[in-house]
């Protein structure tokens, strides 16, 4: 019996030993999962193409210039709709908002924005696409930090917001600028969904969204860190897109489910799930993408979800998807 017993144990230390890199220390999935932060940023696949080039007017090597240690930089909050054109009802129903940073060096004149987008537009961070030469999905779903000199103050005003929140110093910007330039090697592709358990205010959050508003707030911790106040007069909303599901069941990457012909069944799965919604050239057809993929997940019931270059299995429940505009104080 003893020998047994020692068995067992040497087992499930074994067994720990190899979830323990996904699994928290007690054993259990860690909820949200972590996004995954890489060494450095690899080169975007030559198959993904831009619509509009990413931060054609911003340093080549995302360089930020130095400010003075002693200079007064204002800080302002930038948000404008995404959809800035009309395509009847169907576009009035989403709330969606892109969120960015202005700045505005007292000792120079000169101000700055800083945002954080898609590299190939929203639909190819959101649905992949189906190479016939390939057996998995193929996602173009980098994003990146772009940083230029100069403040559109119209495109943010007409139906956005323009918001001085706050003034750091010269040096307090540059230690922010250090930190934006790690932030942008080290996060390197975007996640469009928040999955959560329920709506409700303490519901389990299951996976992160990761995108320009959550950008825009790990900035705004950065810089309280960095020991800047900011306030804002009126309440700041940002937009999530959530999906609602229960426990989700982690399924594996690439190489897992597309290479073993054991999981055949589930990879033809998920090419089938993602075949209903590729990703388009316009906000129009990205926004008739997510109508095809709720009426898809109220049928099935099912959400192949792709977090850190891996599969999950997201059994779906009411009210399955919502795009919600909602407050967030500044930290
Ligand atoms: C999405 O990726 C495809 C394939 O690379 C590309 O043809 C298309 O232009 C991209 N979409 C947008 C909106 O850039
Ligand atoms: C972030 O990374 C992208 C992609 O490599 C690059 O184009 C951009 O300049 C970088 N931005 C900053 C602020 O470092
Ligand atoms: C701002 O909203 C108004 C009213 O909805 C609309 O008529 C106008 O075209 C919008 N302006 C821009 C630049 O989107
Ligand atoms: C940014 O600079 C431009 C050019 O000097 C100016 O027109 C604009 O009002 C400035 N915006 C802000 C928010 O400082
Ligand atoms: C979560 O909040 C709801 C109301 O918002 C409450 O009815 C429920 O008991 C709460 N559950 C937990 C576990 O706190
Ligand atoms: C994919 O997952 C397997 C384990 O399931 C692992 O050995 C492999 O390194 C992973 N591949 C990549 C590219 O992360």
């Amino acid at each position: 019996m003893f020998p047994h017993m020692e068995l067992a144990v040497l087992l499930e230390l074994l067994l720990c030993l190899e979830a323990a890199v996904r699994f928290g220390v007690h054993g259990r999935q860690q909820w949200p999962v972590p996004y995954r932060r890489f060494d450095h940023r690899p080169t975007a696949d030559s198959y993904c193409e831009a619509l509009y080039p990413f931060c054609p007017t911003g340093d080549r090597d995302g360089r930020i210039p130095y400010m003075r240690d002693d200079d007064v930089i204002s800080v302002f909050r930038l948000q404008t709709p995404v959809w800035e054109f009309k395509y009847g009802d169907l576009l009035g129903k989403f709330h969606i908002m892109h969120d960015a940073i202005g700045f505005s060096s007292s000792h120079t004149g000169a101000n700055y924005t800083l945002e954080w987008y898609e590299l190939f537009q929203l639909g190819n961070c959101t649905f992949p696409h189906l190479r016939p030469e390939a057996p998995a999905p193929f996602w173009c779903n980098q994003g990146a930090a772009c940083f230029f000199e100069g403040i559109d103050d119209l495109h943010w005003l007409q139906n956005g917001t323009l918001e001085k929140i706050g003034e750091v110093t010269g040096s307090q910007f540059n230690d922010m600028a250090q930190w934006v330039q790690l932030d942008n090697q080290t996060g390197i592709y975007y996640e469009t969904w928040t999955v959560r358990s329920d709506p409700s205010p303490n519901s389990t959050v299951w996976f992160e969204s990761y995108d320009c508003s959550q950008f825009v707030h790990r900035t705004y911790r950065k810089l309280k860190e960095l020991g800047a106040k900011l306030t804002s007069r009126s309440p700041t909303y940002y937009t999530k897109i959530y999906l609602y599901s229960g426990e989700p069941t982690y399924l594996g990457n690439d190489s897992a489910i597309f290479g073993t012909p054991a999981l055949e069944n589930l990879a033809a799965d998920i090419r089938k799930f993602y075949f209903t919604f590729r990703p388009h050239q316009s906000f129009l057809d990205f926004a008739f993408s997510l109508l095809e993929a709720y009426k898809k997940i109220v049928m099935d019931k099912t959400f192949y979800l792709y977090y850190n270059f891996e599969y999950w299995h997201l059994p779906m429940k009411y009210p399955y998807m919502q795009i919600v505009y909602e407050e967030l104080p500044l930290p």
